[in-house]
């Protein structure tokens, strides 16, 4: 037998006995009727993630940069489970509008969600930076699910199991939190020091977030190890032709890298507890101090924190000053559900105003409604769908507001949308075009 031939015998030998060991996750618990957000689903881990818990049930959103490598896992997960429920959208961790815009999209396409698994990833590459200027392992790996995680809690607190999975990895162990120089910038770069940092990131994150959420809060948060997984995540790395058969043969298979996950996302055990981390299905809890250091996991909240993010955008916009009233005045706001137009509703209608709110849907207008209503007693609002993609719903929807009021003061045009694929409204138009122009 030649000696390459025996090292891979001895090799898959020692593969069989890490997969023996490895621990499956024994939970038998169902997720009927739940929704689950998995990000980086299109590939290794999150691909095989949305497969087992498309099997226990969930409807699954994949979470993928590409809609296109995002279509074909979908299509893959679907010959080996044909039952599965999932949405494909796109969402680029490395950058924080694609985030917003793609929590935006969750909300529009699911009226709950239960699980949230912070998985996508990338290891050791070159000194990149992210679309908001970030060092790229500290912007995807921790930033763009810290932020993706703020915009979809108020969902997950809905939930009587909210779940947030955040995959992070034993390279933790080297890693320490760069609180001056976050970036590693100064020739200080190296891109598996930048990738321990996001993961020691992952960790403190869930812990502090748990600690922030509280004991009775019923959003828990768990991160976690996987093992060592043959995926695409060494693309960076030229492992050549014989460091890929290792791969192959010695490391877990996606099935087996899942299970501690899987754990996390559904084991009766961990309904009471939060903020842990786990490997091979079980607890850890002799961790490294820096792993434990809350000091560190409170100023790292507090640096990514959506406000110090936006900080110096808020410190450059100016605040406006007028007092003017609009008392007995009607104000029509389009895309009035969410964000800059649900803000401007509520502004306006503290100012007296009457406030028309139009939504594409008639039940998050009127969430969007109570919501202000909670913030201002008096508000006096209207909600009305309008599809700005259809013009017979534009059509019809200026019938209704022609019965509903007699004059209109102030016109806002706020709704749009941004980076969808390519897509048409009912008109045949482009959606971008027909929406936010036509
Ligand atoms: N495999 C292991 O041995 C191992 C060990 C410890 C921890 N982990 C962790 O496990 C997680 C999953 O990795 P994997 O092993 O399954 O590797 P993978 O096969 O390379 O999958 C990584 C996923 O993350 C996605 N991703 C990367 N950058 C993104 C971005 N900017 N926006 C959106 N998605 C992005 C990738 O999308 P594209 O395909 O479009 O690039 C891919 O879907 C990672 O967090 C990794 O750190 C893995």
């Amino acid at each position: 037998m030649s000696y390459l031939r025996l090292s891979y015998t001895a090799m898959g030998t020692l593969g069989r006995i890490i997969t023996k060991t490895s621990q499956r996750c024994k939970s038998q618990r169902r997720l009927d009727g739940r929704v689950v957000v998995v990000t980086g689903a299109n590939s290794g881990l999150g691909r095989e993630t949305v497969l087992q818990l498309s099997l226990r049930g969930a409807k699954v959103i994949m979470g993928c940069r590409s809609a296109e490598t995002g279509e074909k896992a979908m299509n893959d997960i679907l010959l080996r489970n044909g039952r599965a429920d999932l949405i494909v959208l796109q969402v680029d961790l490395s950058s924080l509008n694609s985030v917003r815009y793609f929590a935006e999209m969750v909300a529009q396409k699911v009226n709950r969600l239960d699980i949230l698994v912070n998985n996508a990833g990338v290891m050791n590459t070159p000194e990149w930076t992210t679309a908001d200027g970030f060092e790229n392992h500290f912007g995807t790996n921790h930033l763009g699910h810290f932020l993706l995680t703020m915009h979809l809690l108020p969902m997950l607190t809905k939930s009587p199991i909210g779940r947030v999975v955040t995959v992070s990895s034993m390279d933790h162990m080297a890693g320490k939190i760069h609180l001056d120089n976050i970036n590693l910038r100064n020739g200080t770069y190296k891109p598996f020091k930048a990738y321990a940092q996001s993961k020691l990131a992952n960790i403190l994150f869930t812990r502090e977030m748990a600690r922030r959420l509280g004991p009775y809060s019923r959003v828990k948060t768990y991160s976690l190890f996987p093992g060592i997984v043959a995926t695409n995540i060494g693309r960076h790395a030229d492992l050549g032709a014989v460091g890929e058969r290792v791969a192959q043969t010695v490391f877990l298979s996606p099935e087996m890298g899942v299970q501690t996950t899987l754990y996390c996302c559904l084991d009766e055990h961990l309904d009471d507890e939060s903020g842990f981390y786990y490997a091979n299905c079980q607890r850890v809890d002799d961790m490294l101090p820096t792993a434990t250091d809350d000091k560190t996991a409170g100023a790292l909240w507090q640096l990514s924190s959506i406000s110090e993010v936006t900080r110096n955008v808020t410190k450059r916009t100016k605040r406006y000053q007028g007092n003017r009233r609009l008392d007995g005045q009607v104000v029509l706001i389009t895309g009035a559900n969410t964000g800059i137009g649900k803000e401007t509703a509520y502004q306006l209608s503290l100012r007296g105003a009457k406030v028309i709110m139009s939504s594409r849907s008639l039940e998050r207008g009127e969430a969007a409604m109570a919501d202000i209503k909670l913030r201002n007693g008096r508000a006096d609002l209207i909600v009305i769908q309008l599809d700005l993609a259809s013009l017979k719903s534009v059509r019809e929807f200026v019938q209704i507001v022609g019965i509903q009021v007699d004059r209109i003061d102030v016109l806002i045009n706020n709704a749009g949308v941004m980076n969808t694929p390519e897509w048409t409204t009912t008109d045949g138009f482009e959606m971008q075009f027909g929406t936010n122009h036509l």
